[in-house]
């Protein structure tokens, strides 16, 4: 299935790669894609990037949806069919609105959503970040308003992370551990807190990376409050896991032709396959063009240079300096190439893999966005 194909009839995309790659650039060039195609695309990021925002024609990204007005388009000779808007991912939030949801009563909610502890679990934890992309992302997919979510992933410094995030999830809050901190807790009181106080920050860094017993009566707090949304998280949780490997979610993974990134990417898809998560397109982001060796004499590059330059350039001497750069440039295209051979060798069951140029440029407006999906989709 080439990546239009999969832009055209799946629900949900979601770029997933190691960090730089270009994920977010992908990403929204596929919504801008999808859009111009005829379908009502909301594009989900994480990135507070002004310049993402700015390619889009935004003044900056916003957690709440903003419409890329299809004047922009026409302005760069685009025609959108469809429509796209794009949103910012608000981790807080999302947690916010858990909490509200699952909360028993309102006493409870407030005292969790008030807690300090909560307060830095909800934005900084590690894995909270991935999991609330994963739990927005359940939650628009089943929003009539859009027929695709292009979902850009944060850069996690483990890629699977990603991934895993609401097994984690499920697994923190099902673990031994977290039961037996919780009958101390309740058991004894916060009085039994300076007798359990070292077991218990050992045990808080496993779940998170809280340290300091400074925190503990609002550790405390935290987790008798928490404790109280666990059925509900855990049962969500095991939904927006299930909702991940559903037929209507595409993962595309996106690498570099740096030889690290080539081997991360198949990492990753080792990992995708594990998790029965189904990878539908592979994207070579900033591939070095071959640029075909000069065809003509030195002596008539050298006339075509002189011709081409102003007079006070001695065309003669800048002629070995270009040579030089014209043979680094080959050297790298021809390494790239061979590190794209080698991943669609490894990657099994490939539908192809799809490479975008490195451009001179950012990709900075709307214009370059369609150049990008234009390779993508095999239309350049
Ligand atoms: N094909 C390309 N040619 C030139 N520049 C590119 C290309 N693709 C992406 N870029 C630029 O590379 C930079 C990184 O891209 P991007 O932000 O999309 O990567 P990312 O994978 O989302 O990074 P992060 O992991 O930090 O979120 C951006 O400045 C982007 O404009
Ligand atoms: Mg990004």
């Amino acid at each position: 299935m080439s990546l239009r194909d999969v832009l055209g009839s799946h629900r949900v995309v979601v770029t997933v790669g190691s960090g730089g790659v270009g994920k977010t650039t992908t990403a929204a060039a596929m919504a801008v894609h999808a859009a111009m195609q005829g379908r009502k695309v909301l594009c989900l990021t994480i990135d507070p990037a002004r310049r993402l925002a700015n390619s889009l024609g935004l003044d900056e990204m916003t957690t709440s949806e903003q419409d890329v007005p299809e004047s922009l388009f026409a302005k760069h000779g685009l025609e959108c069919k469809g429509a796209l808007s794009a949103m910012m991912l608000d981790t807080k939030r999302t947690f916010d609105a858990l909490v509200d949801k699952y909360a028993s009563d309102e006493e409870a909610r407030d005292r969790i959503l008030g807690n300090q502890i909560y307060q830095y679990v909800a934005s900084s934890l590690a894995g909270t970040q991935e999991y609330m992309a994963m739990e927005k992302l359940h939650e628009v997919r089943q929003d009539p308003k859009w027929d695709l979510v292009v979902l850009d992933t944060p850069p996690t410094a483990s890629a699977i992370d990603f991934l895993t995030a609401p097994e984690r999830l499920i697994d923190a809050i099902d673990s031994p551990a977290m039961r037996w901190f919780l009958q101390v807790f309740e058991g004894a009181g916060k009085e039994a807190f300076g007798l359990v106080g070292r077991g218990a920050t050992v045990l808080l860094k496993g779940i998170g990376r809280i340290t300091g017993l400074a925190f503990l009566e609002q550790v405390a707090e935290f987790v008798s409050g928490i404790n109280d949304l666990f059925g509900g998280f855990k049962e969500r949780a095991e939904q927006v896991s299930d909702a991940l490997r559903s037929p209507e979610v595409a993962f595309v993974l996106v690498t570099s032709p740096d030889p690290l990134a080539i081997g991360e990417a198949r990492f990753f898809s080792d990992k995708l396959e594990e998790a029965r998560m189904n990878r539908r397109g592979v994207i070579v982001n900033q591939v070095h063009p071959l640029i075909e060796e000069p065809s003509v004499p030195v002596d008539q590059q050298v006339d075509a240079l002189r011709a081409a330059l102003p007079s006070s350039i001695d065309a003669a001497d800048i002629h070995p300096r270009l040579t030089e750069a014209l043979h680094a440039e080959r050297t790298w295209a021809v390494a790239d190439a061979a590190q794209v051979k080698l991943l669609t060798e490894q990657l099994e069951n490939d539908a192809g893999i799809v490479e975008v140029p490195a451009f001179d440029e950012d990709v900075h407006d709307l214009a370059a966005l369609a150049k990008v999906a234009a390779h993508l989709t095999d239309a350049a």
